[in-house]
């Protein structure tokens, strides 16, 4: 299967055979720079985001084409609330339009849609798309598309705790028996693999209270290119990187 066209330099071109075995089963996203995308070019910061949507677009149908397992991208985290309320109100709306748009060729595509954050305080709207996107795509099983909203990682890692404590109390639980995985259970990422490797573009090198729990043996890929430039060679070269890390676990080379 090809992926894209040759540069014209003489770029070999790329296959799904190039790139497999050893595909990330999980790659997880921060889709970032899309203000800066839009204020170099004189523009309002929500065009900055219609564009990152175009970016997603193009992301996931590669990710699934690939056959990755799961891909998480980063919408809207706890913190950006705090943005004015008219940006937030275009990123509630991109989403709802994003899901109305994308569902059929999702489905099609045998995409299962997943989500992690507290989903129950966004608009109603919004709320509905997403329990329509899940669904619809429930019984699939390519790759798992989880998109983060309203989701930061130590929020994640309370409401666990709390969930733990309390049934502890309720003598559902041992305290002996709070183990790694019986935590992990908790989570939203609950039945998921770790992420393998998560890319942050526009430069940022932070993890943004993404994934906490979750990333503490993930490979990391930066890149100075905006989200809205962010296209599918970029992803290649990402996952070509990954694939050059020698990942030990803690342990030593075997
Ligand atoms: C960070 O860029 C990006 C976000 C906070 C939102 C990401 C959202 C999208 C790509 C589109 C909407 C999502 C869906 C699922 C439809 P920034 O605004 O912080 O950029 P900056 O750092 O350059 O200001």
């Amino acid at each position: 299967m090809l992926f894209w066209k040759s540069n014209g330099n003489n770029t070999p071109l790329k296959t799904a055979q190039d790139l497999n075995p050893n595909i990330p089963r999980h790659i997880a996203i921060i889709m970032d720079g899309n203000g800066r995308w839009a204020k170099k070019r004189g523009l309002p910061r929500t065009a900055g985001h219609r564009a990152g949507v175009k970016s997603l677009k193009s992301i996931v149908k590669l990710c699934s084409k690939l056959k990755v397992e799961v891909l998480t991208v980063y919408a809207f985290s706890t913190e950006n609330w705090k943005r004015p309320q008219e940006e937030v109100e275009v990123l509630m709306n991109l989403l709802t339009e994003y899901i109305s748009s994308e569902l059929e060729a999702l489905s099609e595509n045998n995409v299962r849609v997943r989500t992690i954050g507290e989903i129950e305080r966004l608009p109603l709207e919004a709320q509905k798309s997403i329990i329509k996107a899940k669904a619809k795509t429930t019984e699939n099983t390519g790759m798992i598309f989880n998109i983060a909203l309203n989701y930061g990682g130590r929020n994640e890692i309370l409401k666990a705790v709390q969930e733990i404590a309390q049934d502890a109390i309720d003598q559902k639980l041992k305290v002996e028996e709070i183990e790694k995985e019986v935590l992990e259970n908790y989570l939203y990422t609950k039945g998921l693999p770790d992420p393998d490797l998560l890319i942050r573009p526009s430069g940022e090198q932070r993890i943004s209270n993404y994934l906490l729990w979750q990333l503490a043996y993930t490979e990391f890929w930066f890149t100075d290119t905006l989200w809205p430039d962010f296209d599918e060679s970029e992803l290649i070269k990402a996952i070509e990187a990954y694939q050059k890390r020698e990942r030990r676990f803690g342990g030593l080379k075997i």
